[in-house]
């Protein structure tokens, strides 16, 4: 494979971005149109999916809304249909969308730990391998999950999320297998504290604030656009040889002791 001119251009691949009508989904997609893909922007409500799609392109980028329940498979299947029918193809697959339930482990119900892993960890899945089927007719593309340091640290009075997240960073090496013969590559972002709009209320809280401040290496609360660079890092050729790993975002929280 020839060294890229440059190695960070998503010129002509498309990708789609799923839960990215706000918060770190939309700064993914953002980051991925700016480097050049034109990015279907997942979400679930027609207003806001519009929106953030209409955001990108008021930006000087491509992007499509695209609008589908990613935890319900036919409607998941009728939208990558959707998809391939419109561009022919798809490269970039950011599994991004996903549910927080924040309870006392006695205080879930086995339904809801039930529903918390369809979302955050088997409809990801699922949508990789109706992805996957595209890609490896291409002979290339490329899934990124995005996962938590919950994947790999655990919170007291959160046990489901950090189990889904943690299947999710097993799955993205299972997918690397699977799928690296195909020269598809499966890796996965793990966020740390982002000052998200849905976490904004959070930063006021004065023992959830200090935590990113005390212990991670930067001392500091992600800004939401810090999480972009890795989607398209991950994305690019410039990663041609990265599978399988998890790249934190988390400015230094999971190492710093
Ligand atoms: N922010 C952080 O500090 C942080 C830390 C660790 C990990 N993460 C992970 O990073 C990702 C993004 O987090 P975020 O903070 O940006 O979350 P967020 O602000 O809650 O946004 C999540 C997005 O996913 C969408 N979504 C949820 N379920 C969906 C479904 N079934 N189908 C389609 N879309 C769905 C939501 O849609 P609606 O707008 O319709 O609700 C929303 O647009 C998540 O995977 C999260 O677990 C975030």
């Amino acid at each position: 494979m020839a060294q890229p001119q440059r190695p960070f251009d998503l010129t002509g691949k498309v990708a789609l971005v799923t839960g990215a009508a706000r918060g770190l989904g939309l700064e993914m997609a953002k980051a991925l149109a700016a480097a050049g893909a034109h990015v279907f922007v997942g979400g679930r409500d027609a207003a806001t999916t519009n929106a953030a799609a209409q955001q990108i392109c008021d930006a000087g980028h491509t992007a499509t809304a695209l609008t589908f329940d990613a935890s319900d498979a036919a409607q998941a299947a009728t939208a990558i249909a959707e998809l391939v029918t419109q561009t022919g193809r798809i490269y970039i697959l950011v599994n991004n969308a996903a549910a927080r339930d924040r309870r006392d482990l006695f205080a879930f119900e086995p339904e809801a730990v039930t529903q918390l892993l369809h979302t955050d960890l088997v409809a990801p899945f699922e949508l990789s391998r109706l992805v996957a089927r595209h890609m490896v007719d291409a002979g290339t593309g490329r899934i990124i999950n995005v996962t938590s340091i919950g994947a790999h640290i655990s919170l007291k009075g959160d046990p489901v999320y950090g189990m889904a997240k943690g299947g999710l960073a097993a799955a993205t090496r299972a997918l690397a297998a699977e799928l690296g013969p195909s020269n598809i590559t499966v890796n996965a972002i793990c966020p740390g504290f982002f000052a998200t709009e849905f976490n904004a209320p959070l930063v006021d809280v004065e023992e959830i604030t200090q935590m990113p401040r005390d212990r991670s290496s930067l001392g500091r609360w992600g800004e939401p656009h810090e999480i972009g660079g890795a989607a398209v890092f991950l994305a690019s050729d410039a990663a041609s040889f990265i599978t399988g790993h998890t790249l934190a975002v988390d400015g230094g929280y999971m190492t710093h002791y």
